[in-house]
């Protein structure tokens, strides 16, 4: 009975830490609060419309924006970020609507800072939902994204929607040096307290199909891709590289994306830099995980406290994530 022998028994026994529920909350390293979460709402010009690839997503009008928002805040959750839905007939190749100062998301950001100003309201800052060609910029007759005549087109988006009073603005299109003509812009026009939260390291992913058809940019972009701008796969000190170049230009939060594919990345960034990191959890990975759940192949509570925990183990402050309003309840109900 060789367990029976003093100096046979395991000098550590890790599973003693674990016999216990009130151990495992006492030594538990990292957790998941409401604090930690943004939800991400698409609002349209048009009709509601559900996001087919996105089970429980829908393209809202502004009545139902203003209604998710009230859920949003009542749920205590501290900020969403609006992408929008644009009429086709308002896109063009060099998409003009993106600054318009009445535009679809300036409107949609006085209407929630005027009910909810204790509302953390983030943009995106880019130009695909309104382009002809589905791209994040302006192109030439080859289809390239043009750097610099786009930055210009972000700098006065950034400004349409600073002027209406958003808090965050997240630009999501990669072109090289818009941080600092962004910082550059708000700072002249008196807006020294808007967030710039960049996508610093985003890669070109196969997981943002389902974003493009919730948008309506998937048909417009067709066979195309975004691999002359957004950063390979492959790639971890290139993306390091962005961080490093947009927290020089004045970004105040980095975000990386997609989320649960690249823990590393933002593992990597948050012990390198130390600043406030971000993950977007994409719809490509809310699509995975709603299609197993749905097929009863996953619990859902479990798998998404699971999953959105990751994020916060891997070095992350907070999530961007379609599976908010879920996580903020299941965390109320814990
Ligand atoms: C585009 C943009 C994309 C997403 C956010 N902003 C898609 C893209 O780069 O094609 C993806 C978000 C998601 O998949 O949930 N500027």
């Amino acid at each position: 009975m060789p367990h029976s022998f003093p100096g046979h028994y395991p000098a550590t026994r890790l599973r003693r830490g674990r016999a216990h529920d009130f151990a495992r909350r006492l030594s538990r390293e990292t957790k998941l609060s409401v604090d930690d979460l943004i939800y991400p709402i698409f609002v349209t010009e048009g009709e509601p419309v559900n996001v087919t690839a996105m089970p429980g997503v829908q393209r809202h009008t502004l009545d139902g924006l203003m209604r998710e928002i009230t859920d949003v805040v009542a749920l205590g959750i501290p900020a969403v970020v609006l992408f929008p839905v644009i009429d086709p007939d308002k896109k063009t190749p060099d998409a003009e609507e993106a600054a318009n100062p009445d535009g679809l998301i300036p409107k949609a950001v006085r209407a929630i800072k005027r009910e909810f100003p204790e509302l953390g309201v983030m943009t995106d800052v880019a130009l695909d939902p309104y382009t002809s060609h589905g791209q994040d910029g302006v192109i030439d007759g080859d289809g390239y994204v043009l750097n610099d005549p786009t930055v210009d087109i972000l700098v006065r988006q950034t400004l349409a929607h600073a002027d209406a009073g958003v808090d965050i603005v997240s630009p999501s299109d990669m072109m090289d040096g818009r941080i600092k003509a962004m910082r550059a812009a708000l700072e002249q026009n008196g807006h020294v307290n808007t967030i710039i939260m960049s996508y610093a390291a985003k890669f070109a992913s196969s997981f943002y199909n389902p974003f493009r058809e919730a948008l309506g940019s998937a048909g417009n972009l067709g066979k195309a891709d975004k691999r002359t701008y957004q950063v390979d796969p492959a790639n971890t000190d290139e993306a390091l590289r962005e961080v490093a170049l947009d927290l020089k230009e004045g970004a105040d939060m980095v975000m990386v994306k997609p989320g649960m594919p690249y823990l590393d990345i933002i593992h990597r960034v948050k012990e390198t830099f130390g600043v406030p990191t971000f993950a977007y959890h994409v719809s490509g990975e809310y699509a995975m995980l709603k299609a197993a759940i749905q097929n009863g192949w996953l619990d859902e509570r479990a798998a998404v406290l699971e999953s959105l925990g990751s994020f916060k183990r891997a070095g992350c402050d907070g999530v961007l994530t379609y599976f908010a309003k879920d996580a903020a309840r299941y965390l109320a109900s814990n």
